[in-house]
């Protein structure tokens, strides 16, 4: 690895380009690898930050020419230097095997001698396992078993396999898979990703809390009211029911992405921005909230489900009809939680966390609502005159900050309203965003693992979920008696359903006596 110091448009940066590696992508004729890896990939290589001596083998079931492979990834890839493109599709390969068939590892291990035999350096190898998550058990022993995921006692050259979620579906079996994957590989090569930490904003969190120090003396029960994080697609279930009407929502965004958020937003600082440093905190963070109590678990946390409805004029079916999707289907599209964190620092401060598809928009957000000011000085002006300061964290489209504050108002009379300081990355820096998965597939490239999901934390996230799930289903399955599990419904194109604003009004108005 190159680490490089330079100021660039005013910012002090730090650059570090990766070593020559192989990169095999597992599951090469689908989805993920088309419309995020390789054009991913192909930005840090235009960006030079792929190493000259980088290749890619594509491995999938379907018995495609290499020509048709690379044809199929065209459409996903341009550049207005075409020779640069070709020249990137020459370290592209692709390989067609079946998962369990260690006869053919053997072949992809004699394809990357070969790849080996071209260059001088020696090569890390990066195993990327773009497929559904029920190959894990699959792919992760063969690769052991073929040798091809072994590293040495130095851990150089590396082996490190990357996994996409989901990482279970509940304790029990995240603790099966953690089980499976040691058996073969040591946590140090296992790179699990949640997309969200690859998102500049995202990252952007840290940065503002602890490169700053107007914030963090703040950052606490004593100044913050509550906190609000909202990720809202206006996308539904897609193509994707087959997945998302086994897993549902709480699974498929609170457990990782919503939870992740938080934790960047409410752990302690760490000593260093380094794995181990960053992800301790991340835990901690995680075991600090408190359980939610299953026997009134609807004053904490609502599930819901869209129905029939519209947006931008166009009808939308409700997500019973939607393809693939069984008719009696329970499985919820919305959830909103109030979460508290038993720790110093926010006792009793609200986490109110919400998400959901087909909603109005797409939004993701983080608003940090400060308490009001003690006591008015303006003898005009009442104490609950005055509004609360707040600050939101724009994840995502409009990625930016604001900061809304009281000022008065020119003229004569006093006067006091909002003033709204903000900025935009569009604005500021021009630039589109890169894709969360360009910095991933660089830090995997890198060997830093400080951006992925360690398994305590994993862990800690099903041990907080699980109970609520196994509520869900045994109250689909017979009415539980106490237990407030009810499946509520919201119209497609709104902003959710009426539960989730009642959660939040009524510890608001309980706050406000
Ligand atoms: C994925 C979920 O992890 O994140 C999808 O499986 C969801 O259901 C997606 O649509 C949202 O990601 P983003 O980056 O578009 O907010």
């Amino acid at each position: 690895m190159s680490i490089y110091n330079n100021y660039h448009g005013g910012a002090l940066c730090t650059e570090s380009r990766p070593q020559a590696n192989l990169l095999v992508i597992f599951g090469a004729s689908g989805d993920l690898t088309r419309r995020k890896l390789m054009p991913a990939l192909y930005q840090l290589y235009r960006r030079g930050l792929l190493h000259e001596d980088s290749y890619i083998v594509g491995c999938a079931r379907s018995a495609l020419s290499q020509t048709q492979f690379l044809s199929g990834l065209r459409g996903f890839l341009s550049d207005e230097e075409p020779e640069r493109l070709e020249h990137f599709l020459q370290r592209l390969s692709y390989l067609h095997l079946a998962y369990d068939n260690l006869s053919d590892y053997a072949r992809l291990a004699h394809h990357i001698e070969s790849i080996q035999a071209k260059v001088d350096s020696e090569l890390n190898h990066l195993f990327y396992l773009a497929t559904p998550a029920s190959l894990y058990p699959v792919i992760v022993p063969m690769l052991h078993r073929s040798g091809l995921s072994v590293e040495d006692y130095s851990g150089k050259p590396w082996r490190h396999v990357v996994l996409e979620k989901p990482f279970g579906k509940d304790l029990e079996s995240a603790e099966a898979l953690d089980r499976m994957l040691h058996q073969s590989l040591q946590e140090r090569q296992i790179y699990r990703i949640d997309h969200y930490l690859g998102k500049e904003t995202v990252q952007n969190i840290l940065m503002l809390r602890f490169a700053n120090i107007i914030f963090e003396p703040i950052w606490n029960s004593s100044y913050i009211e509550h906190v609000q994080i909202s990720t809202a697609e206006s996308v539904g279930v897609e193509r994707r029911a087959g997945y998302y009407d086994a897993a549902g929502q709480l699974r498929d965004m609170f457990q990782n992405h919503m939870l992740a958020m938080l934790s960047l937003v409410a752990m302690e600082p760490p000593a260093q921005f380094e794995a181990e440093a960053l992800r301790d905190e991340q835990v901690k963070l995680i075991r600090a909230i408190r359980p939610l109590p299953i026997e009134s678990i609807g004053q904490h946390l609502i599930r819901a489900q869209y129905g029939p409805g519209e947006i931008a004029g166009q009808a939308l079916p409700g997500y019973l009809e939607e393809e693939n999707v069984p008719a009696q289907s329970r499985t919820e599209t919305y959830v909103a939680a109030k979460l508290f964190i038993d720790n110093w620092r926010w006792r009793g401060v609200p986490f109110y966390l919400r998400t959901g598809k087909r909603l109005s928009r797409k939004l993701s957000e983080i608003a940090i609502t400060f308490k009001k000011p003690p006591h008015s000085i303006f003898a005009q002006l009442d104490i609950e005159n005055l509004q609360r300061d707040v600050l939101v964290l724009n994840v995502q489209p409009d990625e930016g900050m604001s900061l809304s504050i009281q000022a008065k108002q020119p003229g004569p009379k006093l006067c006091i309203g909002h003033l709204n300081l903000e900025f935009s990355y569009a604005q500021q820096f021009g630039a589109q965003m890169p894709d969360a998965y360009e910095r991933l597939l660089l830090d995997c490239m890198l060997g830093d693992q400080t951006l992925f999901i360690r398994s305590d934390a994993i862990a800690a996230a099903w041990k907080l979920l699980t109970p609520i799930l196994q509520a869900w289903q045994r109250s689909d399955k017979q009415q539980l008696p106490g237990c407030s599990c009810a499946l509520h419904h919201y119209q497609a194109g709104s902003e959710g359903p009426a539960a989730a604003e009642k959660l939040f009004t009524q510890w608001r108005s309980l706050n406000d006596c």
